[in-house]
């Protein structure tokens, strides 16, 4: 895997930044106007690497290449059984280059390196199951109330898919659409964050050697509006896939609207988990830990408002209080850090002033409200925890990607409901109850596209995910997804040996 990053290129490494470019038609290829930025561990603060700054120019070019592989009997004549096996290859290569994709993307965005880890061990998985349902895919046979016609659906490949992906997970990710688009027959071009290119950049080469044509996946690096909005306006890309903020995903959804393609959208959250009085409160601090201080909060599915039961209110915020002070935070790559920083400078500032606003609105910090010191000069916050809060603030009601999590009380069930759907987004949820009946009940009353009970956080490529209201559109995940990356063509075949009549002549 010449392409990876390796852990030494950090920026302790004496010398220029190594610098990175597209990843086009089974090529590196420098971006068009020679220009390059810089990608930064968040750890230290300092930049590690270089990366093509892409603009309208690589895209087109990156397009033309997915087009071309799309047509190209190379890949377009591969039997679904090959392309099962194909994935299933990749998934392979992945496991064999996991320890180097999971530095090179902890050292990018500071997620841990035990997580990422763990999150490389389960990404073949998903190569497994869509290489397995490459194919699985057709379509079916319909009466059309007649025995003289035979009508029947193909599930065709919709063609170049555009990819646009954040940094919380670059991997993970972008594999939940590349493994699904490729056992449909598509094409790719993946867009990733400007501040973390460097993982899908050293997964991308992994598909050619696997055996998939050039072409077939491909990467342009740089900003949003300069490398991203050329994708989303490009009339040759059919079908367009994102996973981010929920406002930039509604701008690409109406870019996409205007030439009416498909745009899959994976949004934001502000997921409730909600604690019942009979819950078993030291299982559910665990799972509030989990929901909200995993990847320092910069998870979609961050359960970052617990409604907890007035009953035991101060029981749990004790317990998770308890709990945030003794998390270890620092170094990312060292395999005791509970806390690793947050991905960019930006998104430390967002976090403050988001502390700042819940302490401006009446919140009292239970835990946390700084930067803690680490030594290491990079951008760490700690766990925080806000008691007081009402659900009208904004601490609830924005997404704020970071380890700030508030607690609120309820005195009924329907209480818990009306406030935990009292959101415009729709994510996920958590319920932690012993009474099994209540947890039904519950479920099925949230507004969330993902409920986990008595857990949180699970995900698996079998189970579908989905956004509800503002946290997306489409589906991710499962089968279901097939229907996202084929188009359905309806065939209709007269079997009759009658010639076809005039249509002006009435038959009796
Ligand atoms: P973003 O949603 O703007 O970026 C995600 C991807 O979209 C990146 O690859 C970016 O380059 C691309 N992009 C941005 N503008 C674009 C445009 N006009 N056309 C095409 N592509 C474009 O998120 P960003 O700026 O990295 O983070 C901002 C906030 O979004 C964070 O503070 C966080 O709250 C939220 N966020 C939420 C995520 C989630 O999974 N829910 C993931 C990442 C960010
Ligand atoms: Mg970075």
């Amino acid at each position: 895997m010449s392409t990876a990053v390796s852990a030494a290129a950090t920026d302790t490494a004496a010398g220029p930044l190594r610098r990175h470019d597209h990843y086009i038609g089974g090529e590196h290829v420098p971006p068009a106007d020679g220009q390059y930025l810089p990608s930064v561990n968040p750890t230290t603060g300092k930049a590690w690497y270089e990366t093509a700054r892409g603009t309208a120019a690589d895209v087109d070019r990156a397009v033309t290449a997915a087009t071309r592989a799309f047509t190209d009997p190379s890949w377009r004549r591969v039997s679904q059984t090959r392309r099962g096996a194909l994935l299933r290859r990749v998934g392979e290569l992945i496991g064999e280059n996991a320890e180097e994709l999971a530095h090179t993307e902890s050292t990018d965005n500071g997620k841990l390196l035990r997580e990422m880890r763990a999150q490389l061990a389960a990404l073949p998985e998903y190569f497994h199951y869509y290489g397995g349902l490459a194919d699985k895919i057709h379509g079916e046979t319909i009466p059309a109330n007649s025995v003289e016609i035979l009508n029947y659906t193909l599930r065709e490949p919709v063609g170049v898919v555009g990819a646009i992906t954040p940094w919380n997970s670059p991997l993970l990710l972008t594999t939940a659409k590349l493994a699904p688009a490729l056992a449909c027959g598509n094409t790719m071009v993946i867009k990733p964050s400007e501040y973390t290119s460097a993982s899908m950049l050293a997964l991308a080469p992994l598909f050619e050697e696997a055996g998939f044509p050039p072409g077939v996946v491909n990467v342009v690096t740089g900003y949003g509006p300069e490398a991203g909005a050329p994708l989303v306006d490009d009339p040759r890309v059919e079908k367009l896939s994102f996973t981010g903020s929920t406002a930039t995903g509604s701008w690409i959804s109406e870019r996409a609207g205007r030439r009416l393609v498909r745009a899959g959208l994976e949004l934001g959250g502000k997921s409730p988990q909600i604690i019942f009085a009979d819950a078993d409160v030291e299982s559910a601090a665990n799972g509030v830990i989990a929901g909200i201080f995993a990847a320092a909060g910069q998870t979609c599915i961050a359960g970052s408002r617990v409604l907890a039961h007035r009953s035991i209110y101060d029981e749990l915020v004790a317990r998770v209080v308890e709990r945030a002070g003794t998390i270890r935070i620092g170094d990312p790559l060292d395999p005791a850090t509970e806390l690793g920083p947050l991905a960019t400078p930006a998104q430390l500032a967002k976090v403050e002033e988001y502390v700042a606003a819940g302490r401006a609105e009446g919140g009292t910090v239970a835990y946390g409200g700084g930067r803690p010191d680490t030594g290491l000069g990079g951008f760490f916050h700690q766990p925080t925890v806000f008691t007081e809060l009402g659900n009208d603030t904004r601490v609830c009601r924005e997404e704020i990607f970071g380890p700030v999590v508030a607690v609120i009380s309820f005195d009924d069930d329907a209480e818990a409901i009306r406030i935990a759907n009292n959101t415009s987004y729709g994510l996920a949820a958590g319920i932690w109850t012993k009474d099994l009946s209540r947890a039904h009940r519950t479920a099925a009353a949230l507004d969330a596209g993902t409920v986990w009970v008595n857990m949180y956080r699970a995900m698996s490529p079998m189970s579908p995910r989905s956004g509800f209201k503002t946290s997306g559109l489409g589906v991710e995940h499962g089968t279901e997804v097939v229907h996202e990356y084929t188009r359905l063509k309806s065939v209709w075949v007269n079997t009759s040996d009658e010639p076809a009549g005039d249509p002006f002549v009435m038959r009796s």
